[in-house]
C-alpha cells in the first residue's frame, strides 16, 4: 500500500478513525501528525467502543507501531489517562508499539484555561473550541515560548523551564480575572507523567527514516478536517494545525517525495462542531440524525450540525489535498431519506460561485444551489458488497465522488470493520 495520508475531507468527524483502523491493516507503521486531544477516534471492536484522542488506532492492532509525531500537541494527563484505559481493556502498550517525538509540544494547564478565557472573551465570535488548549499550545510554538517532550522529559530543565513559563502565564490569567496555576501541583502531576512517558519518547523521525528506506508501508492518519485546517479552513472558525495533507510532512518529518497516495474520507453528507460557517446547514437532517442518536461529538458529548454534502467544498477538499482515493462513510445516515439534496454551487450577492470563498462573512451569506437525487430508502448497514447496494445508492456515492473529483475506494455503512467496503 506504500506510504499513504489519511485527511478528512470536511470539517472533521468524517468517520476517519474507522478508516483509519480498517487501513492499518495494510500497514506497518501509524503515525498521528497534527491536534492534540481534541480529536476523538471512536474505534469498534466487536462489541468493544474505544475513543482514542491521541494515540492512533492502530495500537488495538498486534504487531503495528503507533507514533505521536512532532506535529502534535500533547497533554501529558490526557495521554496517561489514554495509556490506563487501554490498559484496562487488556490493550498491551509499550515502546515497542507506541513512540512519541520528543519535539512534540506540550500542553499545559495555563493554556486550557486561557482557551477557555479567551472563548468567553469573544462572546458571539466565539469559536467553539474544545477548551483542550489546543489554540494556546500552538501559539507559544509558533511564538517559541512553547516546552516540548524533550523539556518534559528532562528531569533538571523541565522544573526551571515550567516555574518560567508559569509565572508568566499567571500574570495573564490574573489580569483575565482568572485563578493563577499552582506551581507545586503542576509540577507533580507533569512530573509523574513524565515518569510514566519517558520509555516511549524517542526521535520518530529517525525511525520513519529508517522504515522508508526498508519501504515499510506508513500511514499518515490526520485528525481534524479540511475545512478546521489554520491555512485552509474557514479562519478563524479553525483549529490551529494544519490538518490537510501537507501537515503530514511538517508533522512527522517525512518529505512529500516520500509520499504515494492521499485518501480523503467524507460522509455522504455533512457536519461541523462548534461555531463558523457551514453553508448547507439544515434542520430536517439534523433532527433525523440526532433522533437516530448519531453525530454527537466523540471528545466533548456536543450534538454535531447537520447538514446535505457540499460538493463545492469537498472538491475545494479535493483540490488542497491532492486527494486520489476517496472513503465514503456514513451512508446509512441518509437510509431513511426520500429525496437527497447535494449542494453543486453557492449563490450570493446575486453571483453563483463554485468554489468556496476565502471571506467567511462572505460564507456564511452563501446560499446553497442544490442537486437532488432520489433517496433508496432501505436499510444498508448489513450491505457487506458494493454490488449489492441499492442502485440509487451507487449512484448517489459515485455522483458525489466525481463532484469532489477523485475515486472512490471504500464506502461505509457503519462503524464496525465488517460494515466497509471495497470498490
Ligand atoms: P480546538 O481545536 O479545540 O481549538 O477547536 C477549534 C475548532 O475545531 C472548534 O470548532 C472545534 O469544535 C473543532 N474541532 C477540533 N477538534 C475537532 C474534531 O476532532 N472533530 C471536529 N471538530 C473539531
Amino acid at each position: 500500500m506504500a506510504n499513504v495520508i489519511l485527511v478528512g475531507a470536511q470539517w472533521g468527524d468524517e468517520g476517519k478513525g474507522k478508516i483509519i483502523d480498517v487501513l492499518t491493516e495494510q500497514s506497518e507503521i501509524v503515525v498521528r501528525t497534527a491536534g492534540g486531544n481534541n480529536a476523538g477516534h471512536t474505534v469498534y471492536l466487536g462489541k468493544d467502543k474505544y475513543v482514542l484522542h491521541l494515540i492512533p488506532s492502530g495500537i488495538l492492532r498486534p504487531g503495528k507501531v503507533c507514533m505521536i509525531g512532532n506535529g502534535v500537541v500533547l497533554d501529558p494527563i490526557g495521554l496517561v489517562k489514554e495509556l490506563d484505559g487501554l490498559e484496562k481493556l487488556g490493550v498491551k502498550v509499550t515502546p515497542a508499539n507506541l513512540q512519541i517525538s520528543e519535539t512534540a509540544h506540550v500542553v499545559f494547564p495555563w493554556h486550557r484555561e486561557l482557551d477557555g478565557q479567551r472563548e468567553v472573551r469573544k462572546r458571539s465570535n466565539k469559536i467553539g473550541t474544545t477548551k483542550r488548549g489546543i489554540g494556546p499550545t500552538y501559539g507559544d510554538k509558533a511564538a517559541r515560548v512553547g516546552l516540548r517532550v524533550i523539556d518534559l522529559i528532562h528531569p533538571v530543565r523541565f522544573p526551571q523551564r515550567l516555574k518560567e513559563r508559569l509565572e508568566e502565564n499567571n500574570e495573564v490569567l490574573r489580569a483575565l480575572g482568572a485563578q493563577p496555576i499552582e506551581y507545586d501541583k503542576v509540577l507533580a502531576d507533569y512530573t509523574a507523567a513524565a515518569d510514566r512517558l519517558r520509555p516511549f519518547v524517542t526521535n520518530t523521525v529517525v525511525h520513519l527514516h529508517e522504515a522508508t528506506r526498508r519501504s515499510a508501508n506508513i500511514l499518515f492518519e490526520g485528525a481534524q478536517g479540511t475545512f478546521l485546517d489554520i491555512d485552509h479552513g474557514t479562519y478563524p472558525y479553525v483549529t490551529s494545525s494544519s490538518t490537510t495533507a501537507g501537515g503530514a510532512c511538517t508533522g512527522s518529518g517525512v518529505p512529500p517525495n516520500r509520499m504515494d497516495r492521499v485518501v480523503g474520507v467524507m460522509k455522504a453528507y455533512t457536519t461541523r462542531v462548534g461555531e463558523g460557517p457551514l453553508p448547507t446547514e439544515n434542520a430536517e437532517i439534523s433532527d433525523l440524525l440526532h433522533g437516530m442518536g448519531r453525530e454527537f461529538g466523540a471528545t466533548t458529548g456536543r450534538a454535531r450540525r447537520c447538514g446535505w454534502f457540499d460538493a463545492v467544498a469537498t472538491r475545494h477538499a479535493s483540490m488542497v489535498n491532492g486527494i486520489d482515493e476517496l472513503a465514503i462513510t456514513n451512508v446509512d445516515g441518509l437510509d431513511t431519506v426520500k429525496t437527497i439534496r447535494v449542494c453543486v454551487a453557492y449563490e450570493v450577492d446575486g453571483q453563483r460561485l463554485n468554489h468556496i470563498p476565502n471571506d467567511c462573512e462572505i460564507l456564511a451569506r452563501c446560499q446553497p444551489v442544490y442537486e437532488e437525487f432520489p433517496g433508496w430508502e432501505t436499510p444498508t448497514d448489513a450491505v457487506q458488497r458494493w454490488e449489492d447496494l441499492p442502485v440509487t445508492c451507487r449512484h448517489y456515492l459515485l455522483s458525489i465522488a466525481q463532484m469532489t473529483g477523485a475515486r472512490l475506494t471504500i464506502t461505509s455503512v457503519g462503524p464496525a470493520r465488517e460494515q466497509t467496503m471495497f470498490l
